[in-house]
């Protein structure tokens, strides 16, 4: 009788997920584009499946790479050129589409201003289709997490960025400098005086972390190092289709490579875990892991589990060591180009360090330093855009931004738009940061070099103390000039770095 009963159960289960598609991959983002229409966005026509996917990866007309000699700030166009075509036809705020995923592009400050006014921290998603995707990067590390559980993550994380734990990492961070400066010393003096900056200063930078955040050995340190770079590769380096229903099918290579790599992280970071746990001495240790480890730092009794503790650690050596690194590298790419605020940085070094220690006290007196910091931030800013999912409907004058909307803030956009800044927007002006922390921006909410609202970047303490040693130990030792072999060509690998690496001429003073 069997036989009898199975073909009709395998209809109505091959009709059930046909419905089930039929929904999910037509008609809800039809659903979607009329309700969104209706709400008053505009945005360009998408196609099925692939939304815009298409007209994004058109190459640019315009040669992206320039030579040494023939650079130019003005980024947005080459590195954005869909946003930039879109906006001179639909504004600063129109809807684009990922797939089957509906996003709201946002570079009007205004727009966001009143957007934030109506949202709390804790009721902003993340984009669940970026979620996925990133899941073997991130997990569900404070960056990803949502609702009362970023606020429990968010708890237990924030002292561990106190002025007492930086105040421990900072022999570590000098160390690991003088590390760098003396590979260098040894590569000039065989007579190779061009050296690729970021390359070094991201190695650097990702021991630092490696080491001031969780005590890692550099051999581990390095391994994580490594399997994460190659990650990132495959995550934001080969043609992926995010947003797309199946997307991750069309290249399943990829999507196991990065499991893969994401698996051996993962037991690398939990065999450093385990080590602190057997030793019971690591939870009494005053970096970030030894702070996610100590019983005190609960929320509602619960305090992090393991798993919760590997995920955090990813998101920190990730979020932590990248970002910092691409922000000291553009720094010395630009005073490469201006050799006359390289000599202005040196002057206030030998007046405000002269023989003393470089603690904090000491580094928040190098003021020019951090308007060069704030100036490179706003020309080159290492995280591109702000990603948000509303979680409810959001009101904003005559517009209705509906719960489940994914957004796209442009801090690019924001940080060259002329009509914020003006007509000097595209060139390098630290000064502009000598009277006002938002550097003149017209408006409060167009400079968001680390995000804006509850959400803020946590580690930006870190990052402020971690720049100003690296620049004050290099700067005292070198002078930098742009050599003819770099070509201009910032792109976005999840952050935004220079696509042919930053070899700079570095010379001993
Ligand atoms: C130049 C350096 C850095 C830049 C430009 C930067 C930028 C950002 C931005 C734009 C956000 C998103 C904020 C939002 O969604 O509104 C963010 C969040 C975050 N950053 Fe940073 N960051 C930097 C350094 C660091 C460091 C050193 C760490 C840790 C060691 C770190 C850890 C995080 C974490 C955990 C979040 C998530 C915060 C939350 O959602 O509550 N970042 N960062």
């Amino acid at each position: 009788m069997e036989f009898l009963v199975l073909p009709g159960a395998l209809y109505f289960v091959t009709l059930f997920l046909l419905l089930k598609l039929t929904f999910s991959w037509w008609v809800t983002p039809i659903q979607k584009y009329h309700k969104l229409k209706r709400c008053g966005f505009g945005g360009p026509t998408p196609s099925f499946p692939l939304g815009n996917i298409q007209e994004m990866k058109k190459k640019n007309s315009v040669n992206s790479s320039l030579g040494s000699s023939n650079v130019t700030h003005d980024i947005h166009s080459t590195v954005f050129p869909y946003f930039s075509r879109w906006q001179n036809s639909h504004g600063k705020v129109f809807i684009y589409w990922l797939g089957t995923e509906p996003f709201l592009y946002i570079a009007d400050p205004e727009f966001l201003k009143k957007m934030s006014t109506e949202v709390m921290a804790k009721k902003w998603g993340k984009p669940k289709v970026f979620r996925n995707d990133r899941e073997s990067m991130f997990g569900k590390g404070l960056v990803m997490a949502e609702g009362n559980e970023w606020v429990r993550h968010r708890h237990v994380i924030a002292p561990a960025f106190s002025p007492l734990n930086l105040k421990a990492m900072r022999n570590m961070m000098i160390e690991s400098t003088k590390q760098m400066i003396d590979r260098w010393v040894t590569k000039i003096n065989s007579g190779n005086s061009e050296i690729d900056v970021e390359d070094e200063v991201i190695a650097t930078a990702g021991q630092i972390i490696a080491r001031t955040s969780f005590g890692m050995n550099d051999e581990n340190a390095r391994q994580v190092f490594e399997k994460l770079r190659a990650l990132q590769m495959i995550l934001f380096k080969t043609t992926r289709y995010v947003g797309v229903p199946y997307g991750k099918c069309f290249n399943v290579k990829k999507t196991l490579e990065a499991k893969k790599l994401g698996k051996e992280i993962d037991n690398l970071l939990l065999s450093v875990i385990s080590t602190r746990n057997k030793s019971n001495k690591g939870k009494d240790q005053q970096d970030l892991l030894g702070s996610l480890m100590q019983e005190n730092h609960q929320v509602d009794g619960k305090k992090l589990t393991t798993r919760e503790i590997i995920d955090e650690c990813k998101t920190f050596f990730f979020g932590g060591h990248e970002t910092t690194a691409l922000a000291i590298s553009w720094t010395l790419f630009l005073l490469a180009m201006h050799e006359d605020w390289q000599t202005q940085l040196r002057d206030e070094i030998r007046e405000v360090v002269g023989d003393s220690e470089l603690d904090i006290n000491v580094l928040a007196g190098l003021k020019k330093m951090k308007w060069v910091m704030n100036e490179v931030l706003r020309l080159y800013p290492p995280a591109p855009n702000v990603q948000r999912q509303a979680r409810e409907d959001i009101q904003v004058d005559n517009l209705t931004v509906p719960n489940g909307t994914n957004m796209w803030i442009d801090v690019v956009g924001m940080h060259h738009d002329p009509s914020l800044w003006g007509n000097d927007v595209n060139e390098f002006r630290p000064e502009r940061f000598m009277d006002d922390a938002n550097g003149g921006c017209y408006h409060k909410m167009g400079y968001l070099p680390f995000g804006f609202g509850g959400r803020m970047c946590v580690g930006r303490n870190l990052t402020f103390m971690e720049y100003k040693i690296v620049l004050t130990l290099l700067l005292s030792k070198f002078s930098f000039k742009l050599s003819p072999s770099y070509q201009h060509s910032p792109s976005i690998i999840l952050s935004f770095r220079p696509a042919h690496g930053l070899p700079l001429i570095v010379q001993p003073l």
